[in-house]
């Protein structure tokens, strides 16, 4: 967690996969930097590395085939060799940042993965478990928020994500198993606050994300009701707040994941949802 008036740092994490926490996390990227006016700092702390395809598009390409800096060599502290330069040089943090015109506006900006993060990872011993928090301290005070978007497994990149962050956002869809993961984050969140006592973070609340029933085209019918309520239930348990926007199946969003930099993201109920998420961290427009 960032001290003093440093940037709202927000990681998007449910253990099960495939909820939406990519799509959250890029949608509300572009919201907080397009409407809300904010500058956005965008982490891809998954090595699927699909927010950094979601918010590169086809650059994403170029930019393995570059072998541009990544959250792999943050990692490594070092600029990996690569057949330009076949020595690892010291690495110089702007050179792993995305932004301006790459990203479609001047407010954004993107920490990229790349698929071999998880393996290096593995290898690099000791890894600094407050790598990310260090990193937003020293070089992203100017920014107003983080987001970071997490894998959907456990592991020690999920402690790094608690020690960057505030808050975590728990996207969830209404299906059977839902709430599957509930229980392990809750268990991982209580075990990481009791070892790091002067740490500050909480679930904001979970975003219930309904975009399969609008696929298979129906509304889910008794199904997407009980497991609502399971939700609910299980959310309350733990003392998570339910955000009140479901967010509808969209077309625009898989269009976005795909990088069609031409969906602004704002879908009313998207746009209701964004409102409804900073409101309640009190997050409001710059200007
Ligand atoms: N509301 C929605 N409307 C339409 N499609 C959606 C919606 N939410 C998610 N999707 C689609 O569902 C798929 C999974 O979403 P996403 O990648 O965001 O999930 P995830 O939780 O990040 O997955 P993983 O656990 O693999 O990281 C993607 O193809 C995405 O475009
Ligand atoms: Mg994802």
């Amino acid at each position: 967690m960032t001290a003093g008036n440093g940037p709202v740092c927000i990681s998007v994490i449910n253990m099960k996969g495939g909820v939406g926490k990519t799509t959250i996390a890029a949608l509300l990227g572009r919201y907080a930097s397009r409407v809300l006016g904010l500058k956005v700092l965008a982490i891809d702390l998954d090595p699927q590395a699909n927010l950094s395809q979601a918010f590169m598009g086809e650059r994403y390409r170029q930019f393995l085939s570059d072998q541009d800096p990544s959250i792999v060599e943050l990692f490594n502290d070092v600029r990996l060799p690569v057949s330009k330069s076949p020595s690892p040089t010291v690495l110089d943090v702007c050179e792993i940042v995305v932004g301006g015109t790459r990203l479609g506006g001047p407010n954004l900006q993107l920490v990229p993965s790349r698929f071999d993060f998880s393996d290096r990872l593995i290898k690099s011993i000791d890894t600094d478990r407050t790598v990310l928090d260090k990193l937003i301290a020293d070089h992203f005070q100017d920014k107003d928020i983080v987001l970071i978007d997490c894998a959907p497994t456990e592991s020690i990149l999920t402690r790094i994500a608690y020690h960057a962050s505030r808050h975590v956002l728990v996207p969830v869809r209404p299906e059977y198993f839902a709430t599957i993961g509930f229980p392990l984050l809750h268990e991982s969140l209580e075990n990481f606050k009791r070892e790091n006592r002067g740490h500050a973070i909480d679930v904001a609340g979970v975003v219930i994300n309904n975009w399969s029933y609008h696929y298979s085209g129906n509304e889910g019918g008794p199904e997407r009701h009980t497991s609502i309520e399971e939700i609910r239930r299980e959310a309350k348990k733990n003392g998570w707040h339910v955000f009140e926007t479901e967010l509808p199946y969209s077309r625009g969003f898989p269009k976005m994941m795909r990088g069609d930099l031409s969906y602004s993201g704002d879908a009313p109920l998207y746009r209701e949802f964004a409102k409804e998420f900073f409101n309640r961290l009190g997050i409001g427009k710059k200007r």
